[in-house]
């Protein structure tokens, strides 16, 4: 294949589509996308394999997708990692300052980030990210970079995101049985906000809810920095299972009538609008109003948006989002859904589109390639301080290796 060198690639492993993304640096911005691929996702349930072969054939097809668009072979990804194992918690650490003149060096920033990432972990949860929030130098807070200054006391904040071992190992390895080496393995949301975000945004207070297929994804910003995430069993599977079961139509008619009808605010659908909708067991199509489909889907949605809104008041944060909340995710398509979440959660509502790439940025320019092209984004950041390592002659990665390599990256 004619492409040189190893491209950029971002790896989003949904409930509904696996997505690849190959990228690489451009002289305007800071990637441009050479290739797409996409496949039907199968043997993933909520962020998490359940049919590892079956995984391991939709990243294959994806893969070999993007290959064939790119022109060129995808030996290496950033994958995200997702599902209700992966938990956030907010770490302290504190060491003197020892030097001479008490003048704070890189090597007080590394022990104190060692100090604030020393807290008791089960045996099987594993640490994916330490995101360092701030710095205090004695009694002065709020520090992005406390290098070189001068005091006794040096304190930092961070956000420590965990996953479940076993969870994560089968992620990547399906990703090393479909012949590709995972890079680095980073946060799903923490992608998506690198691709829809701003980081005016970040600093004012922001909420991103990544609503997918099985589940939505939080992550909250405040003052530039990480200060909580969650992910909620609920998405636009559970809308679509409403809507078969209650116009008796079979899973992918009610996904379609979803994605062509679909709106989650009654008040905003004519009375006068019609659909039709195919009968199971072969019976003559039907003709209903839309207004008793976004019947169906209105309390759904609602639903989704109190828990969203609970988990908010749970994160203590909920009086921080003067950014108010950016949707993003398949999910986030649905005509009216904006509105339901400016209602529920009274905050500005937005919808969040990835931005700040190049090439083919058209075809991933909607929000379900949200953390595909954010995977990308941070990957490309990555390279520019860390080239790409030889490819592992035994392609297999362990999760304990690459979370040594993230913990050294923060460093
Ligand atoms: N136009 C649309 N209107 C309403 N819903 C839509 C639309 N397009 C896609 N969706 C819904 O978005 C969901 C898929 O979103 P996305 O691709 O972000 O999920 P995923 O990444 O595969 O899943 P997850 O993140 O939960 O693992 C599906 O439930 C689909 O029905
Ligand atoms: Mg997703």
């Amino acid at each position: 294949m004619a492409r040189p060198g190893h491209p950029i690639v971002g790896l989003d492993i949904g409930t509904t589509k696996v997505c690849v993304l190959i990228a690489e640096h451009s002289a305007t911005g800071p990637v441009d996308v050479i290739g797409v691929g996409s496949a039907p996702s199968r043997g993933m349930r909520k962020g998490v394999v359940v049919n590892l072969d079956a995984c391991v054939g939709s990243i294959k097809q994806a893969v070999e997708e993007a290959e064939l668009m790119a022109g060129c072979s995808v030996d290496r990804a950033f994958v995200g990692v997702a599902g209700a194992h992966v938990r956030g918690l907010n770490s302290r650490g504190v060491v003197a300052i020892s030097g001479r003149d008490h003048e704070v060096t890189r090597e007080d920033v590394q022990r104190v980030l060692a100090a604030a990432r020393a807290v008791n972990i089960p045996p099987d949860r594993e640490i994916v990210h330490v995101l360092p929030q701030e710095f205090m130098v004695d009694d002065q807070e709020g520090i992005h970079d406390p290098a070189g200054m001068t005091g006794a006391k040096l304190e930092a904040n961070v956000h420590i995101v965990t996953a479940s071992v076993t969870a994560a190992q089968n992620l990547v390895n399906s990703v090393n049985r479909a012949g590709v080496e995972v890079e680095e393995v980073v946060l799903e949301q923490l992608a998506a906000a690198d691709a829809v975000l701003t980081q005016d945004e970040k600093e004012m207070g922001i909420a991103l809810v990544d609503i997918g297929a099985g589940t939505t994804d939080l992550v909250i910003f405040d003052r530039g920095a990480i200060r909580h995430i969650a992910v909620l069993p609920t998405g636009g599977e559970h809308v679509t299972n409403d809507i078969a079961v209650g116009l008796r139509t079979p899973i992918p008619e009610a996904e379609r009538i979803k994605k062509k009808h679909g709106c989650a605010l009654a008040g905003l659908v004519g009375e006068e609008d019609t659909i039709e909708v195919l009968s199971v067991g072969g019976r003559k199509p039907r003709v209903l109003s839309r207004q008793i489909l976004c019947e169906i889907i209105q309390p759904r949605v609602e639903e989704m948006f109190s828990l969203i809104a609970e988990e908010f008041v749970r994160s203590a944060f909920d009086r921080c989002l003067h950014a108010g909340v950016v949707l993003t995710g398949g999910g986030a398509m649905l005509e009216g859904i904006q509105e339901i979440a400016e209602d529920a959660l009274d905050v500005p509502v937005r919808l969040g589109a990835p931005s700040g790439i190049g090439g083919l940025a058209g075809t991933v320019g909607t929000p379900q390639y949200s953390t595909a092209v954010g995977l990308a984004l941070h990957g490309a950041r990555r390279r520019l301080t860390r080239p790409p390592r030889p490819a592992h002659p035994f392609l297999f990665s362990r999760m304990s290796d690459m979370v040594r390599g993230w913990f050294r990256e923060v460093f």
